[in-house]
């Protein structure tokens, strides 16, 4: 259960413009430890924005945003995953020929905006450590992906692919894992599971998960508070029920 004595993440009017467009416009948001936080929102409303933001991907234009009491704001991403804020990215095309046995060791080694060969060759990971290997394969275990361990992720479904992605970010040591659009694409059942796995992952791991998905008869069911963003910024906040039924959000996904 989510922990709302302790934040593990804050932004306090968090500001990023793209030219004279504010994309993020004074965001303060709070994240409990252990909880699972949604963002809603309709297209444009600035969430994508906001989670580049504060890993790192987009510098802030304004605004501070820490993470374990630290003050993370506009340091570069490799900084902030190994403090343990990893947002998944999908698995790039020349990953995919790896197996996922091994795309998950290299949630150890490499930041996924890295230059992945640069990386590997500067940190000598090749050496594949039995330890390593070992961890990746528990990992495996909890996210029932260990019988397909030596097949190339390439042959992966798209939702096998999204927990592959949530096995590198565990394999980072993740404090907290930041996904954008986790289900989307993905059919109902394997949907589904993928929320049941991110609680389970709370539950025992007592990791913390910040979601944006547009999937809301799903996600609904497993998240403990939402956030609603329209136009840059936050417009409802709490329980899901309470801020699906606030007549401001309704209005800013009829106002399209
Ligand atoms: N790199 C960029 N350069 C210029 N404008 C951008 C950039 N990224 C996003 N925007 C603009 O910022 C606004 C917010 O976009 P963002 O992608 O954050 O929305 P979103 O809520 O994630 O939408 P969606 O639900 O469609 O993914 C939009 O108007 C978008 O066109
Ligand atoms: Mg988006």
């Amino acid at each position: 259960m989510p922990d709302w004595n302790k934040c593990i993440l804050v932004t306090q009017d968090v500001v990023k413009k793209f030219g004279g467009l504010v994309a993020v416009n004074k965001v303060s948001i709070k994240v409990p430890e252990r909880g699972i936080v949604l963002i809603i929102g309709p297209n444009g409303s600035g969430k994508s924005t906001l989670v580049n933001v504060i890993s790192g991907v987009y510098k802030a234009d304004g605004g501070r945003i820490f993470f374990r009491g630290v003050d993370i704001t506009n340091k570069p991403p490799h900084v902030i995953y190994r403090l343990g804020l990893v947002r998944t990215f999908q698995i790039p095309q020349p990953l995919r020929k790896l197996t996922v046995l091994e795309n998950v060791m290299l949630g150890d080694a490499v930041h996924p905006g890295e230059n992945v060969v640069k990386a590997l060759i500067e940190r000598a990971w090749i050496k594949r450590e039995s330890e390593l290997v070992e961890r990746a394969f528990q990992i495996l275990k909890f996210l029932r992906l260990d019988h397909l361990w030596d097949v190339e992720s390439w042959k992966l479904s798209g939702g096998q692919l999204k927990l592959l992605e949530i096995g590198r970010a565990l394999m980072a040591n993740a404090k907290m894992i930041i996904m954008d659009e986790p289900i989307a694409g993905v059919n109902p059942t394997l949907a589904h599971e993928i929320f049941q796995r991110i609680q389970e992952i709370r539950d025992k791991l007592g990791v913390t998960f910040l979601i944006i998905e547009h999937r809301l008869d799903i996600a609904l069911k497993y998240v403990d508070y939402v956030y609603a963003m329209a136009r840059g910024r936050v417009i409802s906040e709490g329980p899901p029920e309470k801020v699906v039924n606030d007549p401001q959000v309704i209005e800013a996904y009829l106002g399209g």
